[in-house]
């Protein structure tokens, strides 16, 4: 038996992918890439699809100067696939997909928009696959973003954990975070709220092993901010595993960290990744623009 804890090896494989339409320069060991030599809206339509397949191999694929406008932005999104239904911001005039993420050099909050580990919207039925985020402005340091990889995650827990997952449904839900939202903000529980859980923010069950639906991949679905219960099990019972998990699959190893530069953009695929914005730049103004891209359901 391991008296202490044993770091993860073996499985690391963010090489780079190979592409016609441009280059690729990873960003960790365990995920993330930099696409280099190109700039969106003068992809072709093969260059899209090539972009997608390096988008399912890093998980997190990121490029600098693009400097798009809200239009550029929503008509790149918009070739990746469907837009999704965003559960919590109103897109900006005349360009409802793109959503702003805004926080002004004098706010204080101490509970920021995407500041703890999380996939996008898990609590609806049919949660988004791809998160396409900008940046206009950002703090000289701080305001990055952080991704853990939950496949990878997965393949480093032992088969005997693994079984004991594949059969298990989490139950995804956004209560807690609203609650947590309301005590913050000294205000009432918005559950009797319709508006408030509109879109199924109250929770679906989901795979807590979901298999991706474009490689086939196993992952772990599994959310530190959402991930709220296992089907048949009491939340005493839940819990521990939840959060173990959550601990196990943001360990340093599984993860990548952009620093982010005005002009820079960046997707994700929420279906083998957490990310958080650590909330670090008090003082700065930071804002940020995202389109989201339908995903089907969790299977
Ligand atoms: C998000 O969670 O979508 C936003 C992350 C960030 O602002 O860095």
């Amino acid at each position: 038996m391991w008296q202490v804890r044993v770091s993860p090896c073996g499985d690391f494989d963010n090489h780079p992918f190979q592409s016609n339409h441009f280059t690729v320069e990873p960003l960790s060991a365990a995920m993330g890439a930099e696409v280099v030599g190109v700039r969106l809206p003068e992809l072709s339509e093969e260059g899209v699809e090539s972009l997608k397949q390096a988008l399912w191999k890093h998980k997190m694929i990121f490029l600098r100067d693009q400097h798009l406008t809200h239009a550029e932005h929503e008509e790149f999104s918009a070739r990746l696939g469907p837009f999704a239904v965003d559960a919590y911001t109103q897109g900006v005039e005349g360009h409802r997909d793109v959503h702003p993420i805004i926080k002004e050099a004098d706010e204080v909050t101490p509970s920021l928009f995407g500041g703890g580990w999380h996939t996008d919207s898990p609590f609806l039925p049919e949660p988004p696959s791809i998160t396409f985020l900008r940046q206009v402005e950002g703090p000289p340091y701080g305001g990055d973003t952080a991704w853990a990889n939950c496949a990878l995650a997965f393949k480093h827990l032992s088969k005997t954990y693994q079984d004991m997952l594949r059969p298990l449904k989490v139950w995804m839900s956004a209560r807690n975070n609203i609650a947590t939202q309301a005590f913050l903000r000294g205000e009432a529980l918005p559950f009797g709220d319709p508006d408030k859980f509109a879109q199924g923010m109250k929770g679906t069950y989901h795979p807590f092993v979901r298999t991706h639906p474009h490689t086939g991949e196993p992952s772990l679905y599994i959310c530190d901010t959402y991930a709220a219960g296992i089907e048949g099990m009491t939340t005493h019972e839940a819990k521990p595993i939840i959060d173990w998990l959550v601990q196990h699959t943001t360990q340093h190893a599984f993860t990548c960290r952009l620093r982010w530069q005005p002009g820079m953009v960046c997707m994700w695929d929420n279906a083998a990744t957490m990310h958080l914005g650590p909330n670090d730049y008090d003082g700065f103004r930071r804002e940020m623009y995202r389109t989201t891209i339908a995903g089907g359901v969790p299977v």
